[in-house]
C-alpha cells in the first residue's frame, strides 16, 4: 500500500499533448505580471499598512518578496527542465511519487480557486463603488453572500463566467486580452505614482515601525512587519501561473526562465515603489480602506484621476482572475489525465484546442464560491497553500538534482542546494507568521484532500492501472 501511495512517473520533458504552442517570453512576462498585480497591492497594502506594518510595509513587501524569489528560480529549474501544463503538480509526481503530487495539485487549487474566488470578491468591491459614482446602483441582496444578508454576490458570480468563457474561446485570444488588460494595469500604477510622488511628506513615515516586528495579540491577531509579510505574500503569487503554460508556449526550455523571473522582478520593484509611495502621502492609520490607492489620491484631492485610477484597478483585477482561472484549468487538466480526477475532463476541444470541460467545470466551482461565500480571511490560507506548494516546489529541484543528476537542464541553480534551502527556510518562516486560525483551516483543507485521495484517486489513478 505504502508503495502505491508513492509511485512515480518517470519524465517526459516538454511531450507534445495537443494543446496549441502559440505563447512567447513576453506573453509569458506579461502573464506573470497579469497573475501577479492586483488585489494584494490594490487592497492589502492598506491593510497590511495600518494593522501591522506601518510605513515599514515596504520591508513587508522585501521580506515576501525573498520567500517569492527563491521560490521563483526554484520553479525556473524545474519548468525548464520538464515542464507540463500541471506545473509544480507535475514535477511532485516524478519527484515524490503519486500522493504527494496529489497533495502538491490540492494546494495548487487552494491558490489558484480559492485566490480566484478571493479577488473576484475584491473586484466586485471595486465594481459596485465605481457604478455608485456614476449613479447606477445594484440593489443590495445582489451585492453579498448569503451569510453577510445577501442572496449573492452577482457581480463576482458574473466576472468569474465572462472570463471563463474568454478561456473557452481560445489561450491566443485569452492571452492578447490580458496583455491589453495588463497595459491598462501599469498605466494606472504610473498615473498614480506620478501623481503622488511630488505629494510625498517624510513625516509620514514616521514612526516607521508602529507595531514593531512580531507579536501575537490577545485576539489570536498577529501584528508587525514579518506578519505584514506574510499577508502581503499574496502579492506576489500569481507569477507562478507562468509555468502551468509550459505546454503553450514556443519556446519553453528558454522561455519560461524568462518569463517567471522577469515578471517576479518587475513586480517587487513596482511593490515597493508603490507602497513606500502610499504611506508616504497619507498617515498609514488611515489607509484600512477597500481602495487605499483610490482613496489616496481623492485624499490628495485628485477626485477625477481617482475614479479613473479605480477603473484601472478594475482591469487590473481582471488580469488576475484571467491568469489564476487559466492556471487552475491547467493544473486540473493534468490530473484529470492522470486519473487522480475525472478522465472525462480532460478532454481537448479538437477546434479551439482549449481542454473546454475543465475550464466550465472551473466556471461552475469558481464562480459559486465567488458568489455564495464571503471571503475575508481567506486571503491568509490561500497564502499559507501557496507557501506550502513553493516549499514543495524547492524541496523538488534539491531531490531532482539527486535522482535525475544527468537531465538536462536549461536553467540551473548556482551553488546547489543553496538556493532551494534558503527557499524552504523562508516560505517556511512567512507560514509561522500567519495566525493560528489559518493553520486550522490549511489543516481541514489537507485532510479534505488526502481523503479524496485514499477514496476515490488511488484507485483511479492512470498509473496505477499501468502498473497493474
Ligand atoms: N497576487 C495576486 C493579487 O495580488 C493574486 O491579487
Amino acid at each position: 500500500m505504502l508503495q502505491s501511495l508513492f509511485r512515480k512517473k518517470s519524465i517526459q520533458p516538454h511531450a507534445q499533448t495537443g494543446l496549441k504552442k502559440c505563447l512567447t517570453a513576453f506573453d509569458l512576462a506579461l502573464l506573470g505580471i497579469g497573475g501577479a498585480i492586483g488585489t494584494g497591492i490594490f487592497v492589502l497594502t492598506g491593510i497590511a499598512a495600518a494593522t501591522q506594518s506601518g510605513p515599514a510595509v515596504v520591508l513587508s513587501f522585501i521580506i515576501a518578496a525573498v520567500a517569492a524569489g527563491f521560490a521563483a528560480l526554484a520553479y525556473a529549474e524545474l519548468a525548464a527542465s520538464i515542464g507540463g501544463s500541471g506545473s509544480a503538480y507535475g514535477y511532485s509526481y516524478i519527484a515524490f511519487g503519486e500522493v504527494v503530487a496529489w497533495m502538491m495539485g490540492w494546494m495548487l487549487l487552494l491558490e489558484y480557486g480559492v485566490g480566484a474566488a478571493a479577488v473576484a470578491n475584491g473586484w466586485s468591491g471595486y465594481f459596485i463603488n465605481t457604478l455608485a459614482n456614476i449613479g447606477i446602483a445594484i440593489p443590495v441582496h445582489l451585492t453579498k453572500a448569503p451569510v453577510l444578508g445577501g442572496t449573492i454576490n452577482l457581480p463576482a458570480f458574473a466576472i468569474i463566467w465572462v472570463l471563463t468563457l474568454l478561456l473557452m474561446v481560445g489561450v491566443k485570444e485569452s492571452a492578447r486580452a490580458n496583455n491589453i488588460m495588463v497595459a491598462i494595469k501599469l498605466s494606472t500604477i504610473m498615473i498614480f505614482l506620478v501623481l503622488a510622488i511630488g505629494n510625498i511628506q517624510s513625516e509620514h513615515w514616521q514612526p516607521f515601525m508602529p507595531f514593531g516586528w512580531f507579536e501575537t495579540l490577545d485576539n489570536g491577531k498577529n501584528i508587525g512587519v514579518l506578519a505584514g509579510a506574510s499577508l502581503v505574500f499574496f502579492a506576489y503569487f500569481g507569477f507562478d501561473a507562468v509555468s502551468t503554460a509550459a505546454e503553450e508556449c514556443q519556446n519553453p526550455q528558454r522561455d519560461l526562465p524568462i518569463g517567471l523571473i522577469a515578471s517576479l522582478v518587475f513586480c517587487t520593484i513596482i511593490y515597493i515603489i508603490v507602497s513606500g509611495t502610499l504611506t508616504g502621502v497619507v498617515p498609514y492609520t488611515e489607509l484600512n480602506t477597500a481602495s487605499p490607492v483610490a482613496f489616496a489620491l481623492t485624499r490628495l484631492g485628485y477626485t477625477w484621476s481617482s475614479t479613473l485610477v479605480a477603473t484601472g484597478v478594475l482591469a487590473g483585477l481582471i488580469t488576475v482572475l484571467l491568469v489564476l482561472l487559466y492556471g487552475l484549468t491547467r493544473i486540473l487538466f493534468a490530473m484529470s489525465r492522470d486519473g487522480l480526477i475525472s478522465p472525462l475532463f480532460s478532454a481537448v476541444d479538437p477546434d479551439r484546442q482549449t481542454p473546454n470541460k475543465i475550464i466550465l467545470m472551473c466556471g461552475v466551482v469558481v464562480s459559486i464560491v465567488a458568489g455564495f461565500i464571503p471571503l475575508g480571511e481567506l486571503a491568509e490560507t490561500v497564502n499559507i497553500g501557496t507557501l506550502a506548494s513553493f516549499i514543495m516546489v524547492c524541496v523538488g529541484v534539491i531531490r531532482l538534482r539527486q535522482t535525475h543528476p544527468t537531465l538536462a537542464r536549461p536553467f540551473k541553480n548556482p551553488f546547489n542546494p543553496l538556493i532551494p534551502v534558503l527557499g524552504i527556510l523562508a516560505c517556511a518562516a512567512l507560514m509561522s507568521f500567519l495566525p493560528a486560525s489559518t493553520w486550522q483551516r490549511f489543516g481541514w483543507w489537507a485532510l479534505a484532500g488526502i481523503s479524496f485521495y485514499l477514496i476515490y484517486s488511488r484507485h483511479h489513478s492512470k498509473l496505477a492501472q499501468s502498473n497493474t
